[in-house]
């Protein structure tokens, strides 16, 4: 027998949420128990042994995650939100989208200057969110040990922008 693999577990919805666009859809990738388990067990491996004092998942499922990942470690998490969601005294940053544009925050005392943290969420596209939350992070002196998404999608060049930015970048799968 085979055992399904965790791009196994991904959907893809056509023209969601604009015409167009080949939406990954993980929310059949967290349904499923053995694909969940994996997932985090996959997005921790090249981590282990790292020094991570803080893990920051980007909205939205990112949270769902970076909170898995959080608790495995026995870390705190942090989420970095959409403008107007957090309620304490946030640091913003504007970001292009595949499909628009939006603007991030996170609280401005989230991160202590020199905390080291992983940054992680379910996809990397053009790179703009995460290259983003990358900038918030060090704004408020955190070091980021690396970035850890489930999905790469090659052809909008994301990996590449964050390995500029001189990030450590780790994919599931593409
Ligand atoms: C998706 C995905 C990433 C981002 C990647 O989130 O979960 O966060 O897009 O795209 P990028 O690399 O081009 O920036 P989305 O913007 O759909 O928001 P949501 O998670 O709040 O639905
Ligand atoms: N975010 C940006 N592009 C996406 C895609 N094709 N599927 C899921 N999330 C995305």
């Amino acid at each position: 027998m085979t055992r399904k693999s965790v791009k196994d577990y991904i959907r893809t919805i056509v023209d969601f949420p604009h015409e167009g666009i080949m939406f990954r859809d993980v929310t059949t990738l967290f349904a499923d128990p053995r694909g969940f388990r994996m997932t985090i067990d996959q997005m921790l491996h090249p981590f282990a042994g790292e020094e991570i004092d803080k893990v920051v998942g980007l909205e939205a499922r990112g949270f769902i995650i970076g909170g898995a990942i959080a608790h495995q470690l026995t870390l705190g998490f942090v989420p970095i939100r959409k403008k107007g969601k957090l309620p304490g005294a946030t640091l913003s940053q504007a970001y292009q989208l595949e499909y628009g544009e939006a603007v991030m925050e996170i609280h401005d005392d989230a991160i202590q200057p020199g905390e080291r943290v992983l940054v992680v969420d379910d996809l990397l596209a053009t790179g703009g969110t995460a290259a983003a939350g990358i900038r918030l992070i060090e704004r408020l002196g955190g070091e980021i040990v690396g970035c850890s998404f489930i999905i790469d999608l090659p052809e909008l060049g994301g990996r590449k922008v964050l390995e500029d930015m001189g990030m450590d970048v780790h994919v599931l799968c593409e």
